[in-house]
């Protein structure tokens, strides 16, 4: 459904500046502290954009179409053809995390706290944070947001989200989750509904749960997935969490005191 139908409360012309997270180490082993990234760019892209980098839409794709090959989306192969993906994630905002290992790009303004994640504007262009690597090395993951319903209800968002394979399970799609609560709100929207979570999901009903949002439903049966023995179909369960934004609006801006333990933790 493209947002025109769905009435979007944004205008199309905003385009929201770049910001700069900072993803806490997890200190689980030695290899993540070294090799996961540190710092993640989030750019907000609309198609038109998105068309000017080459090679984005096809590692995007890709990642959805590995994501629908897991056999555990929200998708099947029969329709998850690359019009489909761009109608569907380009339907008004797509959301780009680019991965860093080191801090290369500062804050410039707008510094807070997320959720309990510090973050601020940075004047980064996509290029220059991709800094000449190819889509797979730096591609941190992406979401849309995107009208959830259509007319007098379109100020309540709807997202969708997916984490590059090689960089899940580091923390990045709880950053990239909170982005959302930072940037849904600059478009207009009022309220997100996560509107279908399957049960057979434990990382995104966790990612949901760690934001604060509230599970408001649960779907008998939404999801039909093929047993894992073969056997035919099997049905799960679904939930719907929401979550008001004024609530995120109230992260205050952070004190110099964390900024500066920050830049010195990061030189
Ligand atoms: C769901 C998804 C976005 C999570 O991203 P991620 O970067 O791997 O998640 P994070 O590392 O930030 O971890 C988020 C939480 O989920 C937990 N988690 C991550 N992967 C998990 C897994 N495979 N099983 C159980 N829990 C998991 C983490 O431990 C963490 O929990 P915590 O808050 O208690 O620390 C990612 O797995 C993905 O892209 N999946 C495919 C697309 C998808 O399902 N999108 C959501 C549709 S509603």
């Amino acid at each position: 459904m493209s947002s025109t139908a769905y009435n979007s409360p944004v205008d199309i012309a905003t385009t929201l500046q770049t910001t700069l997270w900072h993803l806490p180490l997890k200190s689980s082993t030695s290899e993540f502290a070294t090799s996961a990234p540190t710092f993640i760019t989030i750019h907000h892209l609309r198609l038109d954009t998105a068309r000017k980098f080459p090679g984005l839409l096809d590692s995007l794709y890709k990642e959805f179409t590995s994501d629908v090959a897991s056999g555990r989306s929200l998708f099947d192969t029969q329709t998850a053809s690359h019009d489909m993906f761009e109608a569907y994630f380009f339907a008004e905002s797509l959301f780009l995390g680019i991965a860093h290992n080191s801090i290369v790009f500062h804050w410039q303004g707008d510094e807070r706290s997320v959720e309990g994640m510090l973050m601020g504007v940075a004047a980064v262009s996509v290029e220059d944070a991709r800094a000449s690597r190819p889509w797979e090395e730096c591609l941190a993951g992406f979401y849309s947001v995107r009208p959830n319903f259509p007319g007098r209800s379109s100020h309540i968002a709807g997202a969708a989200i997916i984490i590059s394979t090689k960089h899940r399970q580091q923390g990045i799609g709880h950053v990239l989750a909170r982005s959302m609560l930072y940037y849904a709100p600059r478009l207009g929207y009022s309220a997100g509904l996560a509107n279908l979570v399957f049960a057979n999901n434990p990382a995104s009903i966790r990612l949901w749960e760690s934001l604060h949002c509230t599970k408001i439903a649960r779907i008998p049966r939404v999801g039909r997935f093929s047993r894992a023995d073969g056997q035919g179909d099997e049905y799960v369960d679904g939930f719907m969490f929401y979550k008001e934004f004024s609530e995120s609006r109230k992260d205050s801006p952070w004190a110099s005191m964390s900024k500066r333990a920050l830049t010195k933790a990061s030189l």
